[in-house]
This record gives structure tokens, C-alpha cells and sequence, in this order.
């Protein structure tokens, strides 16, 4: 049974290994976000790697041979931090399908070394979160989490429909395959296929089959998760609900966009999740978005939730990855009652809402991103369209305006875009450094529920670490290594099992139903769900 807290997958880095592991080795499910950790690798060898842990994690690696390669390209002795000295980062080679093999071996071992990382020196369950919109990267980053016995696997944005199938396979480091999102392509369908052996990996490590890590879709709506659960009844092993108000991405709203009168998406009766719904598949879920509080995680629980997973109250604890000056300056803002946060519809290249928190000198500030010549670099949400000559080439719309018009992109679709891909590495202290000497600036980005963060802050004080997190949301109950937590309420109990198996599917030993509504004192308003009825968010403090 998987425990009840799930610290959300935050990309690109913020929940590092460093938090994943803190997390899990409290007993709850730290996850690793999965989006970019390629580059994230690369960077941190340019870097130097300082303290070793990549290059002890890559160690471990089945292929020395990939780990010898990616060390000779990209690792510098004594590099410390390549933009204290000015210096630009080296770029891994934009993602294209098919992927040659030097490149699906640098995902493969990328996500190998950040979920061994978080697996070091406990006995807890770890998890990896990915983003279904982000495609050409998905099948070798699976295999190399899956490497590393990844736990749990957790995918939003998108619906991943193809995942549970591709788990089961590379358990046996089969070839896979998912299908690629072609726009302009009409009806003409691509596929997306790794085969663990063209990197050199399915024959060395081939004789023994890989755990089947638990599958957690992030759905935002019970009808998505029945349409999942038609396709792999044994596939998916419960589901993350996660409502407008969540950090990072969002759900776009059912029906017409209507913004308010401060250009927010407006969320309806239609967001409202039917938990009534989600009860009856008879598979655990976990509520997000806003549940960072001891009364919401009970809310949550009253509702038949198994538990909930919280982003935003982590992602300013000293474990996260986020870079510590940029992270304090955030939570000054938010001691200072300026704190805020604002459902961008047009800044995510996604075309999903994304919440970005407001604070100077990031490309929350207008003026900041109106200076920040395009560029697109890293491109992982470029979206892969198809040209008239029938073959594949790629498109962002935060890429500049002229190159992605000339892709057949629309003026229109460009406007208010920002390049997240920069910016969520730049928030994790890696920034580029242009040969013209502009340097990356980040932006932030959090959930509304700035109070969860509020709460273990003061004035004079404005570190807390996960632990604290932990223990209020599971009512101070010391969180041992053991896992074996008791709330007052009573309703925590037991281990964190290995929950990884060869085959992982409920079967009559296996408890994946959700639990009966606690007999917590909890008193909802009766409708404790994911939606905006739980009260619309200001997203503002103080
Ligand atoms: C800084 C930050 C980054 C996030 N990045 C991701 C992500 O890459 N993938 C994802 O599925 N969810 C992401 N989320 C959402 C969290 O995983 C989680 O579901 C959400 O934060 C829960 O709501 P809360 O913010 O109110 O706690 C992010 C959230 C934050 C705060």
C-alpha cells in the first residue's frame, strides 16, 4: 500500500533527488520530477559535479560505456559554476525523433542517477513524475528510472494512455513504442520506439527482469480516469486528482476559455471533480492542489481520498532544489504579505494555464520578459509538426516569432509565451549564459495555497525543512525511517511496503482499494473536492 502523503513531482529539478529522498525516508512517497533531467545532468557534470553524487550514482550504472561517454563530453574537474566565471553551459543536442543512441543513452543514465540518488540509504518508496505533454524523451527516461527500481511512476498534462503497457514491457527490456503527436499531419499517425538494446543496455542487463513501478496517472477529471482505467484495468494502480488551484500546470477549464477581469481562467461547476465517481472504480486516489494543510489532508481523507499530494508547501523547504537565494527571496515576499500568484493562460508553451509566481526580477515582471530575446535552446516542448515535404521538424511558440511563423506556427500563438524550459533551469541555479552576455532569468512558479508555506514561516525565520512539512500535515507524529505513522486521528498506520514486484497488479494479497472515510471529526462543507467550490483562491497572502 502506497503511504498517504505524496510530495507532487516538481519540474524542472525543484524536487531533486534531495527532496525525494528526505521525503521518502520519512515513510511517504518522495517523487523526482523526470522533465529535463538530461540536461539537468549535464549541467551539474559542467559544473563539477560538486560533492560526487552523479558520478557516484553513475557507478552503479549497467553501462560503463555510456557513463564513460557522457563523462568525457560533458563532465569538467573542478568546473564550479560555469556562470560565476561567465562561462556558458554546454548544450546536450536537441531532442528530434528518432533519438540516436548517445542521446537515449544520456536520458536512460540522466534518470538512472537522480532516482538511484533518492533511493540512497533508506528503505522508502520513490517515485518519478513526467509530463505526458513532453514526448520524445518519455520511453528511455522510463527505462532508466526503471533502472534504478523506480517505485512509483506519476504522469500529468496529457493522458497517458500508452504508459501502463510500456511499463510491462520494458520490465522485460522490450522495445516500446508510444505514439508521437504530429500537428499538420492529418491523419498520418508516427510512432515514438526505443528498443533497451540499441543503447548497448537490453543484452547487458537483460537477464533479470526490472520491477513493474506503480502506475499513478494525474487526471483532473473522474471521466479521464474511467477512459484509463477502460484501457488498463491492471495497468494503473490509483490516481492523483489535481485540481485548478495546484502549483505548475493546470487543467484548462471544461468548455469556452472566459478569463476574469485579472485575465484568470474561470473554473466552473464542470471542474468540480466527482469524487463520488472516483470512489466507485475501487482504486486509491490521492487529492491535490491546495491539500498542504492538516484540516485538507483530513478533508481529503473524509472524502475516500487515500491521501494527498502536496507541491507548493514543499517547494520552499531547504530540500528542494530550488536555487536558496531565489527561494528566499520568495518567501520574504511572502512574510512581507506580498506574496502572490497568478494563473497565466498564455505564458506555458503547453497552451495549459500555469501558475507563476509574482516576484521582480524574474519574467513574472513584464518588463523582464519584454527583454529576454527569444531563444529556444533546450526545447523540450517544442511540438513536432509535419512539413510539406513530408518529413518531421519541430516547433515552440516561445521560439522566436519569425522561425516559428515560418513553421506554419500562427503570429497569434506566440503572444505572452515565455520559454520555461530556460527559466525552470535557471530557478535551480543553472541558468544560460549567452555569448552576448544575457543571462537567463528564472520564474517561479507555486500553487495558491501560499498559507501551507505561510505557516512554517515567520519574520525571523525562514527556513523549514520537509520533515516539518511532513509532520504537520500527518499531525506531528515523528515520521522514522520505519515509516510507521500514527496520527492522532489514528488513521495512518503501517509500513510503506517494497510495493515493487515483477508483476505489479492488485491481486487478492494486494490492498489498492480505497480506504472507508476515516471516523476523523472532520467536518467539510460537503463537498470536499479538487474544484473551485473548495473556495476560489486568491492566491495572495496577507
Ligand atoms: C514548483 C512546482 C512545480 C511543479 N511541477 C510539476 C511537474 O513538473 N509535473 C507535475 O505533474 N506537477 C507539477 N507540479 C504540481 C505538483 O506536483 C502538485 O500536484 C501540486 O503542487 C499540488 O498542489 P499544491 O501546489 O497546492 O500543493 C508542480 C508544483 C509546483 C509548486
Amino acid at each position: 500500500m502506497l503511504p498517504r502523503l505524496i510530495q507532487g513531482g516538481m519540474g524542472a529539478g525543484v524536487s531533486s533527488w534531495t527532496l525525494a529522498r528526505e521525503v521518502s525516508r520519512l515513510g511517504q512517497l518522495g517523487v523526482v520530477s523526470g522533465t529535463a533531467l538530461d540536461s539537468i545532468l549535464v549541467r551539474r557534470l559542467w559544473d563539477g559535479d560538486p560533492g560526487g553524487h552523479a558520478r557516484r550514482a553513475m557507478a552503479a550504472f549497467p553501462s560503463q560505456a555510456i557513463v564513460t561517454a557522457v563523462l568525457a563530453r560533458y563532465f569538467r574537474d573542478g568546473g564550479a559554476s560555469a556562470a560565476s566565471r561567465g562561462q556558458r553551459y554546454k548544450l546536450a543536442p536537441l531532442l528530434r525523433s528518432p533519438l540516436k543512441a548517445d542521446r537515449n543513452g544520456l536520458i536512460v543514465l540522466a534518470n538512472f542517477v537522480e532516482v538511484s540518488l533518492a533511493k540512497e540509504g533508506h528503505t522508502g518508496v520513490v517515485g518519478i513524475n513526467y509530463l505526458e505533454k513532453i514526448q520524445l524523451p518519455t520511453l528511455p527516461s522510463l527505462y532508466g528510472a526503471m533502472l534504478a527500481k523506480v517505485d512509483v511512476v506519476l504522469m500529468g498534462a496529457g493522458i497517458p494512455i500508452e504508459i501502463p503497457a510500456v511499463l510491462d514491457r520494458l520490465t522485460e527490456h522490450l522495445d516500446v513504442a508510444i505514439t508521437l503527436d504530429v500537428l499538420d499531419a492529418g491523419d498520418r499517425r508516427f510512432e515514438l520506439r526505443f528498443d533497451p538494446a540499441s543503447v548497448g543496455l537490453g543484452p547487458i542487463v537483460g537477464a533479470a527482469d526490472l520491477p513493474r513501478p506503480a502506475f499513478l496517472p494525474i487526471v483532473s477529471a473522474a471521466i479521464l480516469a474511467k477512459a484509463l482505467l477502460r484501457k488498463s484495468p491492471d495497468g494503473i494502480q490509483g490516481f492523483v486528482v489535481e485540481g485548478p488551484i495546484a502549483g505548475g500546470h493546470n487543467a484548462p477549464p471544461r468548455g469556452k476559455l472566459q478569463l476574469d477581469e485579472d485575465g484568470e481562467p474561470v473554473y466552473g461547476d464542470r471542474d468540480v471533480v466527482d469524487l463520488e465517481q472516483m470512489r466507485s472504480f475501487g482504486v486509491p486516489f490521492w487529492l491535490a492542489g491546495a491539500y498542504g494543510t492538516r484540516a485538507r489532508f483530513l478533508e481529503a481523507l473524509a472524502a475516500g481520498a487515500r491521501g494527498v499530494q502536496v507541491g507548493t508547501a514543499f517547494a520552499f523547504c531547504e530540500e528542494s532544489g530550488l536555487d536558496p537565494d531565489l527561494r528566499h527571496r520568495f518567501l520574504v515576499s511572502i512574510v512581507d504579505g506580498d506574496g502572490e500568484v497568478f494563473t497565466d493562460p498564455v505564458a506555458s508553451p503547453t497552451g495549459f494555464p500555469f501558475k507563476v509566481a509574482e516576484l521582480m526580477g524574474t519574467l513574472s515582471d513584464d518588463a523582464a520578459y519584454e527583454d529576454r530575446p527569444r531563444l529556444c535552446d533546450l526545447g523540450y516542448l517544442r511540438r513536432a509538426y509535419l512539413r510539406a515535404d513530408g518529413t518531421l521538424d519541430y516547433r515552440c511558440p516561445s521560439e522566436p516569432v519569425d522561425d516559428f511563423v515560418r513553421k506554419g506556427g500562427q503570429v497569434a500563438d506566440t503572444l505572452g509565451r515565455k520559454c520555461l524550459c530556460n527559466a525552470l533551469v535557471t530557478n535551480i541555479g543553472m541558468g544560460q549564459r549567452r555569448p552576448d552576455g544575457y543571462t537567463e532569468l528564472p520564474m517561479l512558479t507555486a500553487g495558491n495555497d501560499l498559507a501551507s508555506v505561510q505557516a512554517h514561516i515567520s519574520p525571523g525565520s525562514l527556513s523549514y525543512h520537509a520533515r516539518d512539512v511532513v509532520a504537520s500535515l500527518l499531525d506531528g507524529t515523528t515520521c522514522s525511517e520505519d515509516g510507521l505513522n500514527t496520527t492522532a486521528a489514528g488513521i495512518v498506520t503501517g509500513r510503506p511496503s517494497r510495493i515493487h514486484s515483477a508483476a505489479m497488479r492488485p491481486s487478492a494479497g494486494d490492498d489498492w482499494s480505497p480506504d472507508p472515510p476515516p471516523p476523523a471529526t472532520v467536518t467539510t462543507d460537503g463537498r470536499p473536492g479538487c474544484g473551485p467550490t473548495t473556495g476560489r483562491p486568491s492566491g495572495r497572502i496577507g
